[in-house]
């Protein structure tokens, strides 16, 4: 072997030593970048070596050149093996920034309101009877909310201290009644139909707030019985409170139903045994049944009113309050509950 080839071999050899002995120098990726520069660059110490390779003798070239490729592939594996090692390195500085073994953070998870639910739940089971949903306007004329409804002018419910007006003619529905009228006037009979939605009134107490939510049914063909009424409702009205509720019809006055009644169910606190651990029941107050709805045969002058032949058509109607359901089902005491958001009490229904 000439001496040229020898000392060409010995530089590599060296070379490679060189770059070993570099190991842990490089303490980022951007350090070991530099390395590899200086080791494999086009003018780094790999190519400066390779410089003397042209001019060794032709029987020593292909010795040399297949020398210069192994310490080449060595030096490579050894700077990727290094920034394999950084690599890991770098994500373990990140994993040590938190504990992964900590309980995670729940995020707040919003749920629908009591009054949103009972009403889904209102009207989901009334759909399921048959009937349409169908909503109109808060803001009211007197003869939608009172007038076809057979309320004339001098009855109480028309009383300023219940309704809320905008003008002389113009009232916040105080009822979903009025939704009675809008229906029959855009449609002809057979119709099925629940209107729910809010409500306003001159009232504020422990039951009362000026704005509440009620639903509004009515149902119209010919031949439609108090039977028909009754066992719509009393379906219903299982459906929402349980198959074991008892229901009764309690003859009452509205002036657009004729025979009127309210619905009274079994109390929900008591079963309907009237007393709770030996005292009286505080929900029903000892009566064993809670009234839960109004409704009705449609009185033929509102049907006059709506240009409806009462001779040939018979209808029912119904109202319920929907907070009043709520807190019913769900046991609150009091109504203000529901509009004060508080998240301690909204929370409880996610
Ligand atoms: N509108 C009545 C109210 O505000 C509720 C009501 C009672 C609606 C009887 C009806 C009904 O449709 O037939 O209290």
């Amino acid at each position: 072997m000439s001496n040229e080839l020898k000392s060409f071999l010995e530089g590599l050899d060296g070379l490679a030593q060189d770059c070993e002995s570099r190991k842990g120098q490089a303490c980022s990726l951007k350090e070991l970048e530099e390395l590899r520069i200086e080791f494999l660059g086009r003018k780094g110490k790999l190519a400066s070596l390779m410089g003397r390779l042209g001019k060794l003798d032709n029987a020593d070239k292909p010795a040399g050149g297949k020398k210069a490729n192994e310490v080449k592939q060595a030096i490579t594996a050894l700077i990727d093996s290094w920034e394999g090692d950084l690599n890991a390195a770098e994500s373990g500085k990140a994993l040590s920034l938190f504990d992964p073994t900590m309980p995670g953070r729940k995020p707040w998870a919003g749920s629908l309101h009591p009054v949103t639910l009972v009403m889904e739940e209102i009207c989901s089971a009334l759909v399921g009877l048959g009937f349409d949903h169908v909503s109109g306007p808060e803001v009211e004329n007197d003869w939608h909310n009172f007038e076809a409804l057979n309320i004339p002018p001098e009855h109480p419910a028309r009383d300023m201290q219940d309704t809320l007006y905008v003008s002389d003619n113009i009232v916040l529905r105080t009822h979903t009644s009025g939704m009675q009228i809008r229906s029959m006037l855009k449609q002809e009979p057979p119709l099925a139909v629940i209107a729910p939605g809010k409500v306003y009134r001159r009232d504020s107490d422990l039951t009362h707030t000026p704005m509440f939510h009620q639903i509004e049914g009515l149902l119209v063909d010919r031949n439609v019985s108090m039977g028909d009424l009754r066992g719509t409702l009393t379906a219903f009205v299982r459906k929402i409170f349980g198959a074991g509720t008892d229901v009764r019809f309690r003859p009452s006055f509205f002036p657009f139903t004729e025979p009127s009644a309210e619905v009274d169910i079994s109390c929900v606190m008591c079963g309907g045994k009237g007393e709770a651990g030996g005292s009286t029941c505080r929900v029903c107050k000892g009566t064993g049944w809670v009234e839960i709805l109004g409704c009705g045969m449609v009185d033929p002058n509102v049907f006059k009113a709506v240009g409806y032949d009462p001779e040939q058509y018979t209808g029912f109607a119904f109202g319920l309050g929907i907070e009043r359901v709520a807190m019913l089902k769900y046991g609150i005491g009091d109504l203000r509950m529901f509009f004060e958001n508080d998240v301690r009490f909204l929370e409880q229904f996610a």
